[in-house]
């Protein structure tokens, strides 16, 4: 006979990074859930960001005798335990509002790093303080030379090793969910969103009391920027703060005329490992590599927020790698949910990949310790694969691990 136990509740520990998915959509209000969630137009990119995986088949080899297969690698420089770090992602506070400080408390308990927005939620130096290692810093071109030049100079003083430059916001997105909650500060609170955020009182009570929704960077240099252009233009009545509130001021800051020469100052003015962020051609792996001496890229669509109908990130990574993957390193990010995507883009060159929304998902519903959950979820799925496989270290992964059906695979 065998035996049972009885217990009161089922197990509901998430297993899965959708698991945390579904959990973090029950416990976040819809304004906040559709600034995590959101994708730019009829988000055709995020929905392919994750199925272009699914079309990769892994191969499998048999009786290996292989347990136990070696994660760690290098990002950025930066000796880490797997091929997973934390994408920069503006605005934290919004999924939890210890956001940054959290996250970036995670991904060192998990030996591996966040990049830290610049539309961050805890700025440079609380980050920096409040955790033991050396984290990266993601860089939004804005509000001119002279300002970047002295945000790189703190990012550099509060100890940030490697720098991610953002390229692919030069307007924001189309983000209609966005645009429907009317997304910009300050918020205008109708009676049907404060009828709808009741039942999330904990968040709100959060969220108030701790003030951490938008960025200090960002808003500091909008502040600087607003003032300038208030006694510029004679001030015309307005103050700053309304000046700041428009969205149009705000993504002006953003240098929509950016272009290399501007990247190429940021070269000059940052020493460390430098990658180009939110590149999906060819030819800018290229420019960026040749042309401003960049470390790497990292293969991004800005998780579908961006320019919808783009390449899916992995469909854009191997003409990359391709080109640049010689004297470079490629990074991606975009749609990775589980240990096989990891696996699938570092078959198709990838040094590593980051992850957005997941290790939110995470963060909404345990902060640190969620982060944590998410992460070693990774880890767990990409050993256990590559046990599967057959494959004895994610060093060992290159496009002879893979297969499309019916096609014969290469010796390895
Ligand atoms: C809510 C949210 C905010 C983001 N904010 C930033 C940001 O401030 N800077 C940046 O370079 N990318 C930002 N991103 C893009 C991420 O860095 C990353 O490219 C994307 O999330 C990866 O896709 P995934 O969410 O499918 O993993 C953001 C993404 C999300 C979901």
């Amino acid at each position: 006979m065998g035996s049972f136990r009885f217990r009161l509740k089922d197990g509901n520990q998430p297993l899965s990074v959708e698991d945390w998915h579904q959990r973090a959509r029950r416990k976040l209000p819809e304004v906040a859930l559709t600034y995590v969630e959101g994708g730019a137009d009829d988000k055709t990119t995020l929905g392919e960001n994750m199925s272009a995986f699914r079309s990769w088949r892994l191969r499998q080899r048999a009786l290996t005798g292989i347990a136990d297969p070696e994660l760690g690698t290098t990002i950025a420089g930066t000796q880490v335990s797997m091929p997973v770090a934390l994408a920069p992602v503006g605005a934290m506070g919004l999924a939890h509002y210890t956001g940054d400080v959290a996250a970036a408390r995670a991904a060192e308990a998990c030996g591996t790093r966040l990049a830290l927005s610049t539309a961050s939620s805890y700025n440079l130096e609380e980050v920096g303080t409040a955790t033991q290692e050396n984290h990266w810093f993601q860089l939004y071109p804005i509000g001119g030379r002279v300002r970047l030049a002295r945000l790189l100079d703190r990012a550099r003083a509060a100890g940030f090793t490697a720098l991610f430059v953002t390229v692919d916001v030069m307007t924001l997105g189309n983000r209609e969910g966005e645009r429907r909650w009317n997304m910009v500060l300050p918020w205008t609170i109708t009676p049907r969103r404060a009828l709808h955020m009741l039942p999330h009182w904990k968040w709100i009570y959060q969220t108030l009391r701790h003030k951490r929704i938008a960025s200090s960077h960002f808003l500091e240099m909008a502040k600087e920027a607003a003032e300038e252009e208030l006694a510029a233009s004679g001030g015309l009545g307005r103050g700053v703060a309304e000046a700041m509130a428009s969205r149009e001021f705000l993504f002006k800051l953003m240098m929509n005329e950016l272009d290399w020469d501007d990247v190429a100052f940021i070269r000059d003015n940052w020493k460390g490992p430098l990658y180009i962020k939110g590149i999906l051609d060819a030819d800018d792996a290229a420019m960026a590599v040749d042309k401003i001496g960049a470390e790497g890229v990292v293969v991004s669509n800005h998780g579908g927020r961006q320019l919808d109908r783009c390449l899916a990130s992995i469909d854009a990574l191997p003409a990359i790698v391709d080109r640049i993957g010689d004297r470079a390193e490629v990074y991606l990010d975009g749609g990775v949910r589980r240990g096989t995507d990891v696996i699938t883009a570092l078959c198709l060159g990838a040094k590593g990949v980051f992850i957005g929304r997941p290790y939110l998902y995470g963060l909404i519903c345990e902060g640190e310790s969620g982060v944590r959950s998410v992460l070693e979820i990774f880890r767990e799925e990409i050993k256990r694969n590559l046990v599967l496989m057959g494959c004895p270290s994610v060093a060992k992964l290159d496009r002879s691990w893979l297969v499309r059906p019916g096609q014969l695979p290469e010796q390895p």
